[in-house]
């Protein structure tokens, strides 16, 4: 199990924390863990504001692709996937790769890149419907820390059947008071969050095998 930045190319996107903060409500909050169209295309105190396509998961994907030695053939599969955007650019990158993904969000799979119908699940990432050992890697960008500690723990743990030792998650996390401050302004769908010593805990009580990240707002 290692700690390794896989989203280090991804460019820092601008949030305006004080802003989400001061309009943030529950209906903001319950509204937002629909994941549906108000939280990916809907106005930013929702969600993402306009979760739309614009290559910058592609130096993303080069990066996976070398770390996990991906070749065509491989099986590869993206929980939390969303629309398809890196599901598409592993496919781009990797020519041959067997890409597919997961999502809990019907408005997001409805809404996919072109290039990846058919090659997207509609499920959860705590009931993965697919045989053991059956991919190359798993990953998940920021999605598990959407269930509370006992439904992160299946999660990991289906992760780790299907893919041993061969998955990348990232997560939700700080390293000071001053970040898990400004993360719990920021923070609309998460329900598990903790500093990286807790995360660990919990990969470990998950027997989870695979590499790990944080995503840190600053
Ligand atoms: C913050 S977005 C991350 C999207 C993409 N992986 C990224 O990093 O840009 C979280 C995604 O997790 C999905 N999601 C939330 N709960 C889920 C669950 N239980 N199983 C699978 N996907 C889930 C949401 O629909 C959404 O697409």
């Amino acid at each position: 199990m290692a700690e390794v930045n896989l989203l280090s190319a991804l460019p820092r996107g601008k949030r305006n924390v004080t802003a989400r903060a001061d309009a943030k409500t529950e209906e903001h909050i319950r509204t937002s863990r629909e994941f549906g169209e108000m939280y990916f295309d809907g106005p930013r105190e929702y969600g993402y504001g306009g979760y739309r396509y614009d290559g910058r998961w592609v130096p993303v994907a080069r990066d996976i692709v070398k770390h996990f030695g991906l070749k065509a053939g491989d099986r590869v599969l993206d929980i939390g996937c969303a629309k398809g955007f890196l599901v598409k650019d592993l496919m781009n990158v990797c020519p041959g790769l067997e890409v597919f993904g997961l999502d809990i969000s019907r408005y997001a799979l409805t809404k996919c890149e072109p290039e990846v119908v058919g090659r997207l699940h509609l499920g959860s990432a705590d009931s993965l419907p697919f045989p053991d050992g059956s991919f190359s890697a798993v990953l998940s960008l920021n999605t598990l820390h959407n269930f509370d500690e006992a439904g992160v723990i299946r999660a990991l743990k289906e992760i780790e059947r299907l893919a041993p030792g061969r998955a990348f998650v990232q997560v939700d996390s700080y390293h000071t008071p001053e970040q898990r401050e400004i993360f719990e302004s920021w923070v609309l769908t998460a329900r598990f969050y903790d500093y990286p010593a807790g995360w660990l805990e919990v990969f470990r009580k998950a027997g989870y095998t695979g590499d790990h990240y944080w995503t840190i707002i600053e």
